[in-house]
């Protein structure tokens, strides 16, 4: 569905996207990981031609989205990062409005409307102003909005941001019903064990650079993701002590961690009579 062989964006000198080699099959949910300034931003921009690259080829479904942006535009739906709703509008209006930008008919659009107006859990806000939805409705409408012309794929950067956890799984579920419906679905973020769950591949860049990509299993191993770390706390009380103890050993390895922990440990035991094995 996707294919990005060596895409590299520049600002000036500056590289923000670094000969990213990318292949997303049709039908997965790729969830895209990075810190701030990564460059996925710049690289979803480029997928959905709205933004020039420096070099590269980016092929989805066999449309060029460097050479032809026009017909690009027409098979993905793109959520960005930041948004504005027109708010003199009402939420069936606006996909009215989407629908005709794509030239399609007002009947055809307002079926389709009426669907993913329910598939994103806001057919009770068809005749509300969308100034007068909440940040996760938004989120949600802007989510319909984008799929109006029945793109292949969508592109949503950072669709979770600012939403509390119940507009996050929320959220999660419309992308879950989309996944189920066969859409290919690409969706950025800064936290890798939110997308681990609704995500059935990931890529984690890092200033311009894939550092891995892969199943999430995969990913999640190669990131320490499936790592437990055990921590205990032998007296709230004293823990003020615990932490002048590993501040001024200024030794940040879990072995000197461990150390310090189990004397603090063993010294408040003593205190109270305790017998310890350590
Ligand atoms: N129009 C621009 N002009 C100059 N530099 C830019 C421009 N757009 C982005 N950059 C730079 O490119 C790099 C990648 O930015 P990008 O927005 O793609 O990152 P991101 O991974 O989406 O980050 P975030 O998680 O903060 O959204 C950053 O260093 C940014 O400052
Ligand atoms: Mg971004």
């Amino acid at each position: 569905m996707l294919n990005i062989e060596n895409l590299t964006k520049r600002y000036g000198k500056f590289v923000a996207v670094d000969n990213l080699n990318l292949h997303i099959d049709k039908g997965e949910i790729f969830g895209f990981v990075g810190p701030n300034g990564a460059g996925k931003t710049t690289t979803m921009k480029i997928v959905c031609g709205l933004l020039d690259a420096t070099s590269g080829s980016v092929m989805v479904d066999g449309v060029d989205a460097l050479k032809s942006p026009d017909d690009i535009k027409r098979k993905v739906g793109y959520v960005p990062d930041f948004f504005g709703v027109y708010d003199n509008l009402k939420t069936m209006e606006y996909m009215e409005f989407f629908g005709s930008m794509y030239g399609m008919n007002r009947d055809d659009v307002d079926e389709i409307a009426d669907g993913l107006l329910e598939l994103v859990n806001l057919s009770d806000k068809k005749d509300v102003f969308v100034d007068t939805l909440s940040r996760g409705m938004k989120q949600r409408l802007c989510v319909a909005r984008a799929l109006i012309h029945n793109p292949d794929l969508l592109v949503l950067d950072e669709p979770n941001s600012g939403l509390d956890p119940r507009a996050r799984f929320e959220m999660k579920e419309v992308l879950k019903n989309l996944g189920a419906m066969g859409k290919t679905i690409i969706i950025s973020s800064h936290i890798l064990p939110e997308l681990s769950e609704m995500c059935t591949s990931i890529g984690i860049m890092d200033r311009g650079h894939l550092v891995t990509a892969g199943r999430v299993d995969q990913v999640m191993n190669h990131a320490g993701g499936n790592t437990r770390i055990h921590i205990r706390i032998a007296d709230m009380n004293n823990f003020e002590d615990v932490k002048k103890e590993i501040d001024d050993d200024n030794k940040t390895s879990a072995e000197d961690v461990e150390r310090i922990h189990r004397r603090m440990l063993k010294k408040q035991m003593q205190k109270r009579r305790i017998f310890t094995g350590f």
